[in-house]
């Protein structure tokens, strides 16, 4: 955990921007995978660690906003808990490095929310997105469940997304030891990219270069030959000579902080001229946006320069024509770059996606657009300093939408569908980096991931791994 200053004074931000009731964090529990004892990973609510910072299950932390008191709940553990987990912390050692005023029993929370729904007083509360803790907040306030979501704070949504979007120097530093992590995954993936391995085997050992650090992935390896499918978490293809290889992937830190971090290689090592091609463009675009990235720039604006980096590369290589303003303002680009740019990194890697994704990424002044394409733009609002965020454009060639659009006649005016043809098994190429806001630009974090086509080369012909 952090100092305990750092979470009594996010406590103190918090309650300033809420007017009056109690704030409720429930942390989560386990879930069972396919027997009760038998879980998944835990992995704890973000908001709960950023609020109290506890890794453990069965905890709820409690704001009380008119009472300036914080009070963490939870139970310790029995015998029997002991006997199969070995001693842990007690509750009220927990609640002493959170800084919280009181520890308390899980028996105890019901009563206190009890007393606070007979006086009338406002609970507090975030989306769930699992449904134990659906259940739990129906439980605890009586709002049937399925209003639960809806009757989520907005309030305190808005008070949480403004605190957890603005990175200390402490959190970038542990974001910025997630991406070294993820520097050691993308250096082995690309040094195993030969002909005749099996997907799984890099998928699998990348992931346990991020477990052989103390942490699990920050979300589940997307590595694939057929890298035009943007999240494909299918790993039983054979790589084939002549293939791009599409690795997205991260690692947590120890206080689970995320990357992010996506390569395009070719299979052998050796890129063909016309995956070159592609792949400049693609790198052209993911350079110019984080120059462009400063405090006060809509990402929104960044997403369409990147969008038109794109488009003007393809038309230098026959592939679109016409206007290219035109062209991106219509969103004939989304045919190759069908998804945003980016979106904030954090706790999460997207982060705080479960408070809403337009509620993190837009705002009255920049609304989400419903074109195809920059509809799915995660983050859309103006960028302030010590923001974090991914910046991933790509160009990809997808049999299934190109079909569709040849066969609707769309944007013919500004794609050459008949010199589509060739490309139609190139696949897919994405680069992604994270990236923070400064006083004047932005920092690309961590250690750089060889990204050039000549360092890419280089890496790979450099030894196995
Ligand atoms: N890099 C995985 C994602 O953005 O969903």
């Amino acid at each position: 955990m952090f100092n305990t200053s750092v979470y009594k004074a996010r406590r103190n931000e918090l309650r300033k921007d809420l007017s009056s009731g109690l704030i409720l964090l429930p942390g989560n529990v386990d879930s069972p995978m396919n027997y009760k004892a038998n879980t998944y990973h835990f992995r704890q609510d973000s908001s709960f660690l950023y609020f109290f910072g506890p890794d453990r299950q069965g905890l709820t932390g409690v704001i009380d906003i008119d009472d300036n008191k914080d009070i963490l709940f939870g139970d310790d553990d029995d015998l029997n808990d002991v006997i199969w987990m070995g001693n842990r912390q007690s509750i009220r050692s927990l609640g002493e490095k959170a800084g919280v005023d009181e520890s308390l029993p899980l028996s105890e929370l019901e009563k206190i929310l009890t007393q606070a729904r007979d006086k009338g007083r406002k609970v507090h509360y975030l989306p769930p997105y699992r449904a134990e803790k659906l259940l739990r907040i129906e439980n605890w306030t009586g709002i049937h469940h399925s209003k639960v979501e809806k009757q989520a704070s907005s309030e305190l949504i808005k008070a949480v997304i403004k605190l957890r979007s603005i990175k200390s120097p402490e959190e970038i530093a542990e974001i910025e030891k997630a991406v070294d992590i993820a520097h050691a995954m993308h250096i082995t993936a690309m040094k195993m990219a030969r002909p005749g391995i099996y997907e799984s085997e890099i998928a699998g050992t990348i992931e346990g270069i991020s477990l052989s650090h103390g942490n699990p992935v920050s979300f589940p390896v997307i590595l694939s030959i057929n890298g035009q499918i943007l999240h494909n978490h299918y790993h039983g293809n054979i790589l084939k000579k002549n293939k791009i290889m599409v690795t997205d992937a991260g690692s947590e830190s120890d206080m689970h902080y995320a990357s992010d971090i996506t390569r395009s290689v070719p299979v052998g090592g050796k890129f063909l001229p016309e995956q070159r091609d592609i792949y400049k463009i693609v790198l052209k675009a993911l350079q110019e946006s984080v120059k462009s990235a400063r405090p006060g720039i809509p990402y929104k604006d960044i997403h369409l320069k990147a969008a038109t980096i794109i488009a003007e590369g393809l038309k230098d290589l026959g592939l679109m024509k016409g206007d290219i303003q035109e062209a991106v303002s219509c969103g004939a680009h989304a045919l190759f770059f069908p998804h945003g740019l980016g979106h904030m990194l954090g706790l999460d890697a997207h982060d705080m996606e479960d408070l809403g994704e337009d509620n993190v990424g837009y705002d009255d002044d920049i609304p989400r657009s419903d074109q195809f394409g920059l509809a799915f733009l995660r983050l859309g609002r103006r960028l302030q300093k010590n923001f974090v965020l991914t910046v991933e454009p790509g160009i990809y060639f997808i049999p299934a939408l190109i079909d569709k659009w040849r066969s609707e006649k769309v944007f013919t005016n500004f794609i050459n569908y008949n010199n589509l043809e060739s490309y139609r098994d190139f696949g897919g190429i994405r680069i992604e980096d994270n990236v923070m806001v400064t006083s004047t630009g932005s920092r690309v974090l961590g250690t750089p991931v060889p990204q050039t086509v000549s360092e890419i080369e280089e890496t790979m012909v450099t030894g196995s791994c």
